[in-house]
């Protein structure tokens, strides 16, 4: 069944302050964050009605929009009630949240200090983020890179760092792969267009230093379950060439979850126990309790 478009469902989405008809949840074509990409969202899932880290995820919207200048007008509480009251007019248990905040249409040119910041939510159901994850997928390679973080706020969940994320998508679907995985602007391992990405050599579990992409809060979740098992985690510098010693590779991000590759281009991976293990724990956790789940990643 096709999937109806996002502007003709049923249901609520909370808009400034209130549950409106989704329908209803509209801006005018001249608002700032369309035209200068001066907006930053979250992607959140919730798991039979928790909304898993939802914390994290509301602080790094709130400095997301910091990064871009603007401070989002509602408290941390705020926002988390609102994303769980917002889950609760789904009528959900497992479903797929997207709270985001942009520039309003006060003033439409580069400069914006004048704008009303927005923050809507929307719920929904999103069950995989790739079809056949278990199986593991394949990845093309990016054309474009993670820039230098000197010339793009790139540790901001910011809609404008997307544009290369969409392009590099694309060209990998063309060439029939699930996903592209990008260098950093030097050259070295990046990430996945929506999830960061972890290798296992030689028993231990190396990911690249996020120093001009996103540093998702499922990849140090991941990293405080490997912990937990006394897999020994290592964050540095990847060359893309270290993928020919490499074992396993694995994608971690809140929508992929985790998801194994069993192909970057012309190297080809076989999940294996050091994926199966931190899937499995990452699946146990998220449909933890809240409380739960922090005490378990602080122990
Ligand atoms: C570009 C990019 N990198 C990494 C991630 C993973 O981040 P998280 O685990 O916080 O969802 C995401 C997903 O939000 C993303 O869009």
């Amino acid at each position: 069944m096709a999937t109806p478009p996002f502007d003709d469902r049923d249901g609520f989405i909370w808009y400034d302050g209130q549950l409106v008809p989704w329908r209803d949840a509209k801006l005018h074509v001249l608002t700032h964050g369309l035209h200068y990409a001066s907006g930053v969202f979250e992607g959140e899932r919730a798991y039979g009605g928790h909304i898993f880290r939802l914390r994290e995820h509301t602080n790094r919207l709130i400095n997301s929009g910091r990064l871009l200048g603007f401070e989002i007008p509602w408290t941390a509480e705020q926002i988390d009630r609102a994303c769980l009251d917002t889950l609760a007019a789904s009528g959900l248990a497992d479903a797929y949240v997207r709270p985001i905040a942009w520039r309003g249409s006060e003033m439409l040119a580069v400069s914006a200090q004048r704008t009303k910041i927005h923050l809507a939510i929307a719920v929904w159901q999103w069950p995989a983020y790739f079809e056949n994850r278990m199986a593991g997928i394949a990845l093309g390679w990016a054309e474009w890179r993670r820039p230098d973080p000197a010339t793009s706020p790139t540790a901001s969940k910011a809609t404008g760092n997307y544009m290369i994320g969409t392009l590099s998508k694309h060209k990998a679907e063309a060439e029939g792969f699930a996903d592209a995985m990008m260098l950093s602007w030097r050259g070295d391992l990046a990430e996945a267009t929506g999830a960061n990405v972890f290798l296992a050599i030689d028993g231990a579990l190396h990911t690249p230093t996020p120093d001009c992409f996103l540093d998702g809060i499922t990849r140090r979740t991941v990293m405080a379950l490997a912990r937990r098992r006394q897999i020994q985690v290592v964050e540095r510098i990847i060359k893309p060439e270290e993928l020919r010693r490499t074992q396993e590779v694995f994608l971690a991000g809140t929508a992929a979850e985790v998801t194994p590759v069993r192909q970057i281009g012309e190297l080809h991976f076989t999940p294996g126990r050091l994926t199966e293990t931190l899937l499995h724990d990452y699946e146990a956790l998220v449909r933890m309790t809240p409380s739960d789940v922090e005490s378990r990643l602080a122990a």
